[in-house]
């Protein structure tokens, strides 16, 4: 049948799923499957209204016009074609990184602590409540858009501006950092662990040249170093554990990838669930996946297959 690649889009992430779809599109054709691109919702429900599509490989990253918030699957749903990866509810709640963490909290699975940010509340008292340094957020975007460090009281006014730019609610949450002695490594920082079939893949520890894994260190430095997998024995087993249950937890299906940060003590925080992640040549999952022999064809097969019923 025909393969829809739903790529692009107007969210803030549309050139990494132009580039992660672009490669999707190519790794599909050498498979021999008929792929086409497609950019964006109103192009897909033109496609889906001339019956040009029997099935969608969802690389459209992000939410309003981005593929990850619940539209995109409910208007599949609707015209009956299926597509890879999450369901209705689990891409909106994992979209939403303050519903995730409620869910995550009933089931006493950690994240950092946080608050919602509403209009008119004070970011001083909640700062101060939570301990700096914190992280400022918007609660629905993606590859760090929006998304600000704040060590000094000073710089909240600006970080809350910067997350305010982006739709939706924002959120403050505890910056959870390794106090990391000179000249010793402690395990902590940031790691992600890809979902495939419902297993979850070898943990990645991201070490980024910079302070920090932004956008930039996501997708155009070249420096940023991966350690795959990014622990051993039995804290490498509890790590995957956690992330599978935490993408379980917010109704996710197929693939995808959690996103975690690992403090100086060894404690593994859930920082979210991303459920179209990205599949450029910088890409966490194809990463991963190449770890235990899955190359980027096979890999793409594999998430066109998690749209099978
Ligand atoms: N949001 C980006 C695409 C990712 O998680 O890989
Ligand atoms: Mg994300």
């Amino acid at each position: 049948g025909r393969v829809a690649v739903l790529l692009g889009g107007t969210s803030s992430e549309r050139e990494v799923s132009l580039d992660s779809g672009g490669n999707v599109v190519d790794a599909l054709r050498a498979r021999g499957v008929d792929a086409f691109p497609v950019d964006g919702i109103p192009a897909l429900i033109e496609a889906l209204r001339n019956q040009l599509v029997d099935r969608v490989f969802n690389i459209l990253h992000g939410n309003k016009g981005g593929g990850e918030d619940g539209v995109v699957q409910g208007l599949l749903e609707a015209f009956g074609v299926p597509c890879t990866g999450s369901g209705v509810l689990g891409t909106a709640l994992a979209m939403d990184k303050i519903r995730s963490k409620q869910v995550w909290l009933a089931l006493d699975l950690p994240t950092p602590r946080y608050r919602r940010l509403s209009k008119g509340d004070d970011v001083h008292v909640a700062a101060r409540e939570l301990g700096l340094p914190v992280i400022v957020k918007p609660a629905c975007e993606g590859s760090s858009v929006g998304v600000s460090r704040v060590f000094d009281d000073k710089d909240l006014d600006a970080a809350v501006e910067l997350a305010a730019k982006y739709p939706g609610e924002l959120l403050m949450e505890q910056l959870i950092h390794g106090d990391v002695e000179q000249g010793t490594d402690n395990g902590a920082g940031e790691y992600t662990v890809g979902i495939l079939d419902g297993v979850a893949l070898p943990s990645i520890r991201i070490v980024p040249a910079t302070e920090y894994y932004d956008y930039h260190a996501k997708y155009v430095a070249d420096d940023t170093q991966y350690v795959c997998p990014g622990l051993e024995g039995a804290a490498e087993a509890r790590m995957r554990r956690l992330a599978l249950a935490a993408f379980h937890a917010v109704g996710c299906s197929g693939w995808g990838r959690v996103d975690l940060m690992r403090d100086g003590e060894g404690r593994d925080f859930l920082l979210e669930v991303n459920t179209a992640p990205g599949m450029t040549s910088h890409s966490l999952v194809p990463k991963a996946a190449r770890a235990v022999g899955i190359d980027f064809e096979e890999l793409c097969w594999r998430v066109l297959e998690t749209s099978l019923p």
